[in-house]
């Protein structure tokens, strides 16, 4: 039996990929990697109280340096960025390489980068007046939704949508399904040594 890649789940706000993360762990879609910790930049993070009412440690960042010690403290193998709005500094992006993912709400390269994130995302795309969204989950590099793609699926827009019910629809149609999947499949290639 292969060891199980330890994973580090970082939020900032509501945390329903987090829950999606927990869930798939719950019903087997993860199962080469176990969620060891929650990290929010945020205390008031309604994601903490689903850590806490799921069992898992947490963890409030209040420097990148402590943030370094306590997941090598831990012996993360992943770091999933699941609505973390922060935008992370190179030493902790080094300390961690090629080992931190990120799910975001478009299809890179579409309405990405610095200042792109939660309902600005969707505002853009409907600003834009594209008929066709989606998510992407990317390796996090030092460029703002720079990394390598893993992952990504499409979402329709629809006549009247505003950027509450299509953030609704990107999430239900693209992100809680996405997400867990990517979690799964990086987790075993790092539980093999492939990564
Ligand atoms: C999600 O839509 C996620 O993709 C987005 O923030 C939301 C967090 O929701 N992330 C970004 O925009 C990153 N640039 P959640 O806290 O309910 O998971």
């Amino acid at each position: 039996m292969l060891n199980k890649t330890r994973i580090a789940v970082m939020v900032s706000g509501g945390g329903t990929n987090l829950q999606a993360i927990i869930d798939a762990q719950k019903n087997g879609i993860i199962k080469s990697g176990e969620i060891v910790l929650v990290v929010s930049n945020k205390k008031d993070a309604f994601a903490l109280e689903r850590a806490k009412n799921n069992g898992i440690k947490s963890y409030l960042m209040t420097s990148e340096e402590d943030l370094i010690a306590t997941l090598k403290d831990e012996r993360i193998d992943l770091v999933v960025l699941a609505g973390f709005l922060k935008i992370l500094g190179s030493d902790f992006i080094k300390a961690f390489e090629n080992r931190i993912i990120n799910i975001h709400p478009s299809l890179i390269p579409s309405f990405c980068g610095k200042g792109a994130y939660g309902l600005h995302v969707h505002e853009k795309a409907l600003e834009y007046g594209v008929k066709v969204t989606g998510a992407t989950v990317h390796f996090v590099n030092e460029i703002p939704d720079g990394g390598r793609i893993i992952a990504q699926k499409a979402v329709e827009i629809h006549e009247g949508d505003t950027p509450e019910t299509l953030q609704k629809r990107v999430m239900e149609q693209a992100e809680w399904i996405l997400l867990p999947q990517a979690v799964e499949d990086i987790s075993l290639k790092i539980a093999k040594g492939e990564l």
